[in-house]
């Protein structure tokens, strides 16, 4: 068996992404697509990326030859039979993905290790009926594949102990950080970051802040490369109002993952964003201006409170009404951050797929855990009368545990992660 050998089902965006990835960590990589031809157009676009990284000087011209040589086209899934690992980048469609995991499993050794790059559908599902289920997983690669460190190993309820070992082997091979997760809705980044575009349209339908102050102050207290507004623009209105019905229908339609009205309508007008020139922000000009009219409220609910002043006080800033905008946002992260540490993942796996996934300054729990847990807990309870009792702000039970049993963060040394000198 070629231990080397990494095969990939699907040359678009991601399969040629992860293609481009293996071959430059050293993987023989075969890729398989409908037509040849189209494995062919992929690899000459990863070779157009690497010519433009030896015209930088970032990558030697005999390193972007050895990558390109080790580039293959598979003509059937057969060529995949010595494969130590076989990742699948087919379109987003669960009766495709089982058809060819169902042919794949017949046809590889029975170490291959059978992954998806699914970032909506249920592992379990696309896995029902494998024979063999043990092997096969969620692999889920970021976008560029090439330059996001981040794979979300997903576990499937068949998922065997030495294929989630194996994966974690093929991903530091690939100079990836491997994070572990249970198969479950948006596994875990796509549903924690679901507040941080929520909660800033719920400030936006409540007429409790505008566009720029929400953006700004994502930004510029929370140390976010772009605010949740800008971002949604940049991604697209309409994929990430796609991403949250998908969280929110598979969860059973909880409350606190209800897609917005406001986005729902810039969707169904076609306000998609900077590729339609217009979404949040008008794109026609050099300088992107609101495009979103708010009623403002005369009488907004922030308040200084005392929990408010002692978050601020730990983030070393004032508590001003953009620290409060900033803290609704990343209270109702933390929060789901917290419920996905209690129930699919360990915290550092949370903290680490929101740093390298999402680029967040820092992972939510680790915050938490140096403001102190006991002041989440205050501020979480205000958010929550605040909101009418609203589910997105109830504090959940790992949260509350950690605070009974005086695990309270960095000062005592445990919260939700272990800090030791
Ligand atoms: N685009 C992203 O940002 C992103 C990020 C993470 C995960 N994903 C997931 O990765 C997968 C692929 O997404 P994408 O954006 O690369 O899609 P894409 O549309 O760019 O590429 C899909 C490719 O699959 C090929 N294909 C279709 N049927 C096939 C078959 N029977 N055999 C072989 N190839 C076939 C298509 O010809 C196409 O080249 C999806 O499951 C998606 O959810 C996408």
């Amino acid at each position: 068996m070629s231990e080397r050998l990494l095969g990939v089902i699907g040359s678009g965006t991601m399969g040629s992404g992860i293609a481009q990835a293996a071959a430059t960590a050293g993987f023989m990589v075969a890729t398989l697509d409908t037509e040849p031809s189209l494995v062919k157009a992929a690899y000459a676009k990863v070779e157009e990326r690497l010519d433009r990284r030896v015209a930088k000087g970032k990558l030697p011209q005999h390193e972007r030859d050895n990558i390109v040589e080790r580039l293959h086209v598979a003509e059937t899934l057969s060529h995949f039979k010595d494969a130590e690992c076989v990742v699948e980048a087919v379109s987003e469609d669960l009766d495709l993905k089982r058809k060819i995991f169902g042919e794949l499993e017949g046809v590889v050794s029975e170490r291959t290790l059978l992954a998806s790059n699914t970032s909506s559908l249920s592992i379990e599902n696309i896995g029902e009926g494998l024979k063999r289920a043990d092997r096969f997983l969620g692999m889920h690669f970021f976008n560029p594949a090439p330059v996001m460190k981040l794979v979300e190993i997903v576990r499937g309820p068949k998922t065997g102990e030495q294929a989630m070992v194996d994966a974690r082997a093929v991903c530091t091979k690939l100079d990836k950080t491997a994070v572990k997760v249970k198969d479950s809705p948006g596994f875990i980044g796509n549903r924690v970051n679901r507040p941080f575009y929520l909660e800033a349209l719920h400030l936006l339908e409540t007429g409790e802040a505008d566009i720029r102050s929400i953006d700004t102050a994502m930004r510029e207290i929370g140390g976010f490369r772009m605010g949740p507004f800008e971002l949604l623009d940049l991604i697209g209105v309409d994929i990430n109002l796609r991403v949250t019905e998908t969280v929110y229908h598979d969860f059973g339609k909880p409350d606190r993952f209800k897609p917005n009205a406001i986005q729902e309508k810039l969707v169904a007008n076609g306000r998609f964003g900077r590729k339609s020139g217009c979404g949040f922000y008008d794109h026609s000009n050099n300088e992107p201006t609101p495009a979103y009219e708010t009623q403002l409220k005369n009488s907004s609910s922030w308040q200084p409170t005392d929990a408010l002043k002692e978050f601020a006080a730990m983030l070393e800033k004032p508590a001003d009404r953009a620290m409060w905008i900033y803290a609704r946002i990343f209270m109702a992260v933390m929060n789901e951050a917290a419920l996905a540490a209690d129930t699919i993942a360990i915290p550092r796996d949370v903290n680490l797929t929101m740093e390298l996934g999402f680029n967040y300054p820092e992972g939510p729990l680790a915050t938490a855990d140096h403001v102190g847990l006991d002041v989440m807990q205050k501020l979480l309870a205000g958010f929550y009368e605040e909101s009418g009792q609203h589910e997105r702000y109830k504090a959940n039970p790992l949260l509350d545990t950690r605070v009974a049993e005086e695990n309270l963060g960095e000062k005592t040394s445990r919260g939700f992660l272990y800090h030791t000198l």
